[in-house]
């Protein structure tokens, strides 16, 4: 899916400007993200963890399809956080619906990586699909 939400305005971010990784707990491997490769789909925004989660195979929900209007792509952020955006007011309000709330919880459609540091992630057990389709 993906798209803009004409409903909200568009979270301040800037986008990486140095390589970065990106650990997803519980994956062998670190995503090394090269700037020059943003953006890689069209799911959330430019640059965002959704899109590059996605790109890089970790399978995360993403029922809106990355438009900051459900919260099936939250995920906590354990380090790194501070380099990413802020989130907007609309990422709060959607995140106050989502279950297992922490201090580091994001949307991942909405949360922006500027590359200044590695990030560690966790998608939380409950919010991985374990009944899902195959991909279309
Ligand atoms: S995919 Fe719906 S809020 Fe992120």
């Amino acid at each position: 899916m993906g798209g803009v939400n004409p409903y909200l305005s568009r979270p301040a971010a800037r986008t990486a400007a140095r390589l970065f990784r990106v650990v997803v707990r519980g994956r062998a491997d670190a995503i090394a993200v090269d700037p020059a490769d943003l953006p890689y789909g069209r799911d959330g925004e430019p640059g965002s963890l959704l899109d590059i989660l996605l790109h890089h195979g970790v399978r995360l929900d993403h029922a809106c399809g990355g438009v900051c209007s459900c919260s099936t792509c939250h995920v906590v952020v354990r380090q790194g956080g501070a380099s990413c955006n802020a989130p907007a007011d609309a990422e709060e309000d959607m995140l106050d619906t989502a279950p297992g709330l922490t201090p580091q919880s994001r949307l991942a459609c909405q949360c922006v990586p500027d590359g200044s540091a590695d990030l560690e992630i966790e998608i939380p057990g409950w919010n991985r699909n374990q009944v899902r389709e195959g991909d279309h």
